[in-house]
This record gives structure tokens, C-alpha cells and sequence, in this order.
């Protein structure tokens, strides 16, 4: 496994690659690596022939007093990771590398589906992914794209970014993986103290009663809602940001329910603020 820090020998190794005709397979990340990244490597190396994994805590989709500078890192831990998976090229630019002027002018912006969701509380969160992962996708060239679907609504915005602009990238989602509790894995997970990360399953557990809900028939979002948010209010350590249910394909509200769905919930448990979400059908 090769590291790269410049964009510049990053391009030219890709497209001599690409030229050798080898197809290639990126996961973005920005690190802190576990498990659930490496199920996206291990997809990446079974389905293309190149594949790099990045590593690089994008500032423009923190907004100010979110966790930027306490970001997790251990570098060490994910070149090990990367290793291990088979990782061809770990591309780990600095601040300076992606942000030469210090300040970005230009902002690639998702309308419809960067709305509400994760968007209520983090309103400029997905403009400063769009552009981060328009920016890193001009880097890679043509590749497949790999996505945890732990972050459903980034995927969507990712996924009509793309479209919209023509990027050759295919973007492929893949199931969030999870503790044997439920919680699904995320690098924020540890910021939780032993007593938070005890209850923090009540976060798919609710997921899982509205879904159940769904399959005995409920077809009014409300009750859908309100049964979620009731369960993961009333777990003291947990403090509710949204309990959904909405449309898989445009993530708008659907009343009544039917087609696929997407439930999704946030809550923030001490200085994690964790979010997850499930599919289901009507
Ligand atoms: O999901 C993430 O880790 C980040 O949002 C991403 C896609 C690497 C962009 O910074």
C-alpha cells in the first residue's frame, strides 16, 4: 500500500492505472477507521481492481461548535486497517493539500434532498460534503464510490450531485454494520461514556418499532413519528433531534405511508450526536 498526500501524484497514479485498464474502487472517509469502513473496503477490493481509501476531516461540513477539533484520530490504526483490507493507495492530504487559499469559494449545493433530516440541526452540513466530495471525485476520476448507508441522507445528496453535474463516479451504498446490540458502528460512537453507550441502542430499537409498526399496517406518518420519538424521549441519557419516516428515493414526507420508506432518527447522548436509519416498504 502506497501513501499519497498530493493531488497531483494521486491523479497520476490513477490514471496510469486506468490506462493499464484496471478499473478503480474509492471509499472516502475521514478516518478513524472501524469496521464499518472496512466492509466498504473489502467491497471495493472484491469489485474493482484499485482501490483507495482517503483520509481527510473535511472543515467545511462542521459548522462552528460542532466537533471539528475533537474529531477522533489514530493514523496509525487506520494504515493497519487499509493494509489489512488489501488497500492499494491511502490518500491523506493535508488542510493545505485540499485548501490551498485557506478559503473555499465556491460550494457545491444539493437542493431537496439536503433539506430537513440531518439538515434541521446541521443546516450548511451538506453543502460542505457536496463539496468536499465533488472535490475529492475531481481528484479520483472515474471510479465506484463507496458509501455506508449509515448516512442515508448524505448518500442521496452524493448520489444527485452526481446526476445533476454528470460526474463519473457510480455510487454504491452499502449496509451499516452494526454492534451485536444494535447500535450502528460510527467513529462519534467513541465519544460515549460507558452508562450513554448502554443505552444508545434505544436509537435502532426505535427504528425497529416504527418499521413494525408499518408492517401491521400504520400507514399515518404522525403516529410513526410520535411512536419513535415517545421511545427514544424516554430514555433519560437521550436527547431527540428527529424521529422519520419518509420517502427512500426523494426523502420527502409521504402521507399516507406507502412505496419504500426510510425511517430516521438522531439523538445526541453526552457529546455524541448519533443517527441511523432502516428501509421499509408499504
Ligand atoms: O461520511 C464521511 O465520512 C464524510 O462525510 C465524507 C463522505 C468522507 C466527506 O467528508
Amino acid at each position: 500500500m502506497t501513501t499519497i498526500t498530493g493531488i497531483a501524484a494521486l491523479r497520476a497514479r490513477l490514471d496510469t492505472e486506468r490506462a493499464a485498464g484496471r478499473t478503480v474502487g474509492f471509499v472516502p472517509t475521514m478516518g478513524y477507521l472501524h469496521a464499518g469502513h472496512a466492509s466498504l473496503m473489502t467491497r471495493a477490493r472484491a469489485e474493482t481492481d484499485v482501490v483507495i481509501v482517503s483520509i481527510f476531516v473535511n472543515p467545511l461540513q462542521f459548522a462552528a461548535g460542532e466537533d471539528l477539533a475533537a474529531y477522533p484520530h489514530d493514523l496509525a490504526a487506520d494504515t493497519a486497517m487499509a493494509q489489512a483490507e488489501g488497500v492499494d493507495v491511502l490518500f491523506v492530504p493535508t488542510e493545505a493539500e485540499m485548501y490551498p487559499d485557506g478559503v473555499v469559494h465556491t460550494s457545491v449545493r444539493v437542493m431537496q434532498v439536503s433539506a430537513g433530516l440531518e439538515a434541521s440541526t446541521r443546516p450548511t452540513h451538506f453543502d460542505g460534503v457536496a463539496t468536499v466530495v465533488a472535490k475529492l471525485f475531481a481528484i479520483v476520476g472515474t471510479c465506484r464510490a463507496y458509501f455506508g448507508e449509515k448516512d442515508f441522507q448524505q448518500i442521496a445528496v452524493v448520489r444527485r450531485m452526481v446526476r445533476d453535474l454528470s460526474v463519473p463516479v457510480e455510487v454504491v451504498a452499502c449496509p451499516t454494520q452494526r454492534d451485536p446490540d444494535g447500535l450502528a458502528l460510527s467513529s462519534r460512537n467513541s465519544y460515549l461514556l460507558d452508562a450513554e453507550r448502554a443505552v444508545a441502542p434505544v436509537l435502532h430499537a426505535a427504528l425497529l418499532a416504527g418499521r413494525m409498526a408499518i408492517d401491521a399496517g400504520e400507514v399515518n406518518p404522525a403516529k410513526v413519528r410520535a411512536l419513535m420519538a415517545d421511545l427514544i424521549s424516554a430514555e433519560p441519557l437521550a436527547h431527540l433531534d428527529y424521529a422519520e419516516v419518509v420517502d427512500a428515493a426523494t426523502l420527502q414526507t409521504v402521507d399516507p405511508l406507502a412505496g419504500e420508506l426510510r425511517l430516521l432518527a438522531a439523538a445526541r447522548f453526552g457529546r455524541a450526536r448519533l443517527i441511523d436509519n432502516i428501509g421499509a416498504e408499504v
